[in-house]
């Protein structure tokens, strides 16, 4: 099988690497730069797992092919914030018990990203709504709604979000 060479900036850094093109973006992600925050819950694009911000935006990295992001920028969920430096949604998780196995967490937190950035004040409904994609079987939604109020209310008071996506 050949192999195509892609340069991705992952999480600020520049990354190359020769990859096939059948790869999937979550693939590399996990399994050539050892991401592995990143979790893959169904493959074909129903849970949200995989949920990862391409060009500030949020994408299912089960959907695309890695070659689709080459010269582009990715963030996962290790680029959205650090321990001792947890982004808002982080906290808001921890402190609402938004997660209990937390195989959901990585996807749940970046498309609510891609929420607070479009809408810094969302309503509940609007809430649900963006989480429609995002598949969690062991928590439930509610303390994930919350979550995402928590860290709503938090950006509003000033806690800065870590994401290169809040920037654009
Ligand atoms: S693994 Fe991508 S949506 Fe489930
Ligand atoms: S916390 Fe376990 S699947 Fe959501």
């Amino acid at each position: 099988m050949s192999t195509m060479d892609i340069t991705v900036t992952v999480n600020g850094e520049q990354r190359q690497a020769s990859v096939e093109p059948r790869m999937l973006l979550v693939h590399f992600l996990r399994d050539e730069l050892e991401l592995t925050g990143t979790h893959v819950g169904c493959d074909t694009s129903q849970c949200g797992a995989c949920t990862v911000h391409l060009d500030g935006h949020a994408v299912k990295s089960c959907t695309l092919f890695a070659v689709q992001a080459d010269g582009r920028e990715v963030l996962t969920i290790e680029g959205i914030g650090a321990v001792g430096e947890l982004h808002p949604l982080q906290t808001g998780f921890w402190e609402e018990h938004g997660l209990q196995c937390g195989f959901c967490t990585p996807g749940m937190i970046m498309s609510s990203a891609e929420l607070l950035r479009t809408n810094p004040n969302p309503s509940e409904d609007q809430i649900r709504h963006a989480l429609e994609g995002n598949f969690c079987r062991c928590t439930g939604y509610h303390n994930i709604v919350r979550a995402v109020q928590h860290a709503a209310g938090a950006m509003a008071a000033g806690a800065q979000p870590q994401s290169s996506a809040a920037d654009d």
